[in-house]
């Protein structure tokens, strides 16, 4: 008896101390699924420097924090959990703390790091990342040779950003499916927006690496692609060669072989083309779903808000999206209480989403974010910002209830993607036109398409069986 609890023993300590050999990293991302993305690389690159990944509440070595700030309530998310890592510091005054991507981009909020978080080691900006395994290393070459700190502050916007996609190793974490950034930054200006001050002007990488990493991905067993962009639709503006553009790749990657689905994020508006819609309608592969966020129906908001739209041409993008894909699943962004917004100007946008008929659409209340020009205009007040995003969701939940129960009794190809959460025998996957279903299956069937019978619907989301 004494023996086998001395075997145990052993057997413990022995694997305390390979964990206390073993270097462990914590990636805390916030923000887009760019930001998902540039954590993949973040977390490849530290695990080609021998660190592991830890989960939340173990001990970790270097914690990053992929910060977003698109909205208040985002930055202050980030900042929150940066205060609390304080407290990981005092317990082990090793540990690496770095805080990288759009929130330290913009200057004031780096110089707060500076001074109210010492403790920070490492600030990197959106362009910068690639930095993070040379600086780590500097941090602890400082400390073991000189005893003291350095600190990092690197918010340049290098030329040679688009290395990163040629070079950093990347650890995928969302099997069946691969993100893939297809342009940088963004040119578009949205009054409201902080993007274009926090990730630089348009980038586009080359046709080439996009469809190289498109075919290790399908050959590595990715089932689906989803191509990454602020607006994807501007890909290819910043490269001399006319035959780069948004379309065409589009086709090229429909021509690579395999079975898998491709989807991408964000299309603006204003720069979606006919041939973007016919790639596709033409397309097997390519899925029958569109996120084209609108912001607002009134065309007065929108000129205020630069988006370079109006309502009219808007509708007339659905109307050729429908004509061409009469199933297509569209879904949006939408954003009250703009500065100039008044209440005609929301019922219009009301209005539109009726039209519209979206399968589901994100609501944001407008955030005013320090240097855009919208937040130097008159403010709307909160509960009046409250109550509109209150109504507009009652109503996109009526418009997406009845259109999942128009589904029932239909038979969908879905892939699945991930054991259901919350029920226990069940996984989740998308239609072609981006519905959730949940469906009998286990853990071995990520990754498979299998035809669904829809026999229940519940808000967005489907309930189904195996035919
Ligand atoms: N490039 C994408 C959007 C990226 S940001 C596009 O142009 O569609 C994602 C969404 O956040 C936007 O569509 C917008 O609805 C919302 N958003 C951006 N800035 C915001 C702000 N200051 N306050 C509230 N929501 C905002
Ligand atoms: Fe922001 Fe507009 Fe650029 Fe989208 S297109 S990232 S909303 S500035
Ligand atoms: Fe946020 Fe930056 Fe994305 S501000 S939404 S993480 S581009």
């Amino acid at each position: 008896m004494y023996n086998i609890i001395y075997v145990i023993l052993c057997a413990h300590r022995a694997r305390i101390k390979v964990r206390k050999m073993e270097k462990h990293y914590r990636i805390n991302t916030y923000g887009c699924q760019m930001n998902v993305h540039e954590s993949e690389k973040l977390a490849g690159m530290l695990e080609a420097m021998s660190y592991t990944a830890c989960g939340e509440g173990e001990r970790a070595d270097v914690i990053v924090f992929n910060t977003c700030c698109i909205r208040d309530t985002a930055e202050r998310r980030a900042l929150g959990n940066i205060g609390v890592a304080k407290a990981e510091k005092k317990r082990d005054p090793n540990v690496i703390i770095a805080v990288v991507g759009c929130m330290p981009q913009q200057q004031s909020v780096a110089d707060s790091i500076r001074e109210k978080f010492p403790y920070v080691d490492i600030v990197l900006g959106t362009r910068n990342i690639s930095a993070l395994p040379s600086e780590i290393r500097r941090v602890l070459a400082a400390r073991e040779a000189a005893k003291k700190r350095y600190r990092c502050f690197d918010l340049n916007q290098p030329e040679d950003y688009l290395n990163i996609d040629e070079g950093t190793p990347q650890t995928r974490t969302s099997y069946p499916n691969a993100w893939i950034n297809i342009i940088y930054g963004c040119n578009n200006f949205c009054t409201y927006c902080i993007v274009p001050y926090v990730r630089g002007r348009e980038l586009s990488r080359g046709m080439d690496s996009v469809l190289d990493e498109v075919k290790r991905c399908v050959d590595g067993g990715y089932k689906e692609i989803t191509l990454l962009g602020q607006n994807v639709n501007s890909y290819g503006n910043d490269i001399a060669d006319e035959n780069v553009n948004f379309a065409n790749l589009l086709h090229k990657i429909d021509a690579i072989e395999g079975k898998f689905r491709v989807r991408f994020m964000t299309s603006h508006p204003k720069d979606l083309t006919e041939a973007v819609m016919d790639e596709m309608a033409a397309s097997s592969k390519i899925c029958n779903n569109l996120h084209l966020p609108i912001q607002s129906g009134s065309d007065k908001v929108l000129r205020d808000m630069n988006r370079c739209y109006d309502s009219t041409r808007y509708l007339s993008l659905i109307e050729a999206l429908r004509k061409r894909m009469p199933d297509i699943g569209i879904t949006t962004d939408i954003m009250v209480g703009f500065p100039t917004e008044t209440e005609q100007d929301f019922e219009d946008t009301m209005e539109i989403v009726r039209k519209v008929r979206y399968s589901n659409a994100f609501t944001f209340i407008y955030s005013p974010r320090k240097g855009t020009p919208a937040a130097a205009m008159p403010q709307i007040p909160y509960a009046v910002k409250q109550a509109r995003i209150a109504k507009l969701i009652k109503e996109q939940n009526r418009i997406t209830k009845e259109l999942s129960d128009q589904y029932t009794g239909g038979v969908y190809e879905v892939l699945a993607e991930d054991v259901a959460p919350k029920y226990e025998g069940m996984v989740c996957g998308r239609t072609d036109s981006g519905r959730l279903v949940t469906f009998d299956g286990g853990k071995d069937d990520i990754g498979e398409f299998f035809n669904v019978r829809i026999n229940a619907s519940r808000s967005a989301s489907l309930f189904g069986q195996k035919e």
